[in-house]
């Protein structure tokens, strides 16, 4: 491993695009490979096999063009596939999912009432609330799936014609329950944060991990003496496994002309 490698970024479609798009600010040495599986998405009513194997077959991608770094920028490969990532390539290169970092972080919130959203997968596997009250077991953690969003998000998010009736549906058994925090576990998620914002209780903060992960990342890299230092401007290489319109032009909306668009079947 060397610090001038990559970073391998990964999530199925847009959602992580706003991983990188955060990332960049506070790492903007960083020469940054994002692989959006756009062929294979939604990720988050797969059988959690086809999940494995797609990380597993997007790793090795990353592994291939020497990445230092791999990020599962999706709440649902973190929770369904990190473990068989960090067995199968643990020795290459260092791995991050998306989900430790924001779990630590909340785990400071003593005798908080959390909402977690997400996939139905992430939602279904239960991980954020298994990991967050092993660390903090006054915090009360109620979790929902909301499996129509990332469909409104992907195709609605670039033209901002988020689908109103949906998003209202998706999120009305969270309108009129008690809690603190809202934990946007889904990286597509925080790209409609403002609409989701005017649904729910102006008292509840959300959670959105973006910041949370990227200066995790950069810890992670300091402390691996991983981080680039060298001043240089890098074009963002992003790769998508089926052409899909919204998909890049949300990719020109978040990097403008700092991109190579390529088409890759995994
Ligand atoms: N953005 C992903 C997540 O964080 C995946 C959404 C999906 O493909 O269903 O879970």
């Amino acid at each position: 491993m060397n610090s001038k490698e990559s970073i391998g970024v990964f999530d199925s479609g847009i959602g992580g695009l706003n991983v990188v798009y955060s990332l960049k600010k506070i790492l903007p040495n960083e020469k940054i490979i994002y692989f959006g599986d756009t062929k294979n998405l939604p990720y988050g009513n797969k059988p959690p096999i086809k999940i494995k194997e797609f990380s597993t077959k997007i790793s090795q991608f990353f592994i291939n063009k020497n990445c230092k770094l791999i990020v599962l920028a999706c709440n649902t490969a973190s929770a369904l596939a990190y473990d068989s990532i960090k067995k199968q390539f643990n020795t290459q290169c260092l791995l991050i999912n998306i989900i430790d970092p924001v779990v630590s972080y909340v785990s400071k919130f003593d005798k908080k009432k959390i909402t977690v959203i997400g996939t139905k997968n992430t939602i279904h596997s239960d991980t954020y609330r298994k990991k967050i009250i092993k660390l903090n077991n006054s915090i009360k953690i109620r979790s929902y799936s909301t499996p129509e969003l990332v469909t409104i998000i992907e195709n609605g998010f670039f033209s901002n014609s988020i689908d109103k009736i949906t998003l209202n549906k998706s999120l009305n058994e969270i309108q009129n329950i008690d809690y603190d925090y809202l934990l946007l576990g889904c990286t597509h998620y925080p790209l409609i944060e403002n609409k989701i914002k005017l649904l729910i209780n102006k008292k509840i903060k959300i959670i959105n991990s973006n910041k949370i992960i990227s200066k995790y990342i950069h810890n992670k890299l300091f402390e691996n003496r991983l981080l680039n230092n060298k001043i240089k401007k890098h074009i963002i290489e992003i790769f998508y496994s089926k052409h899909d319109e919204s998909f890049i032009n949300s990719a020109k909306f978040f990097f403008g002309n700092n991109i190579k668009l390529t088409k890759h079947e995994i």
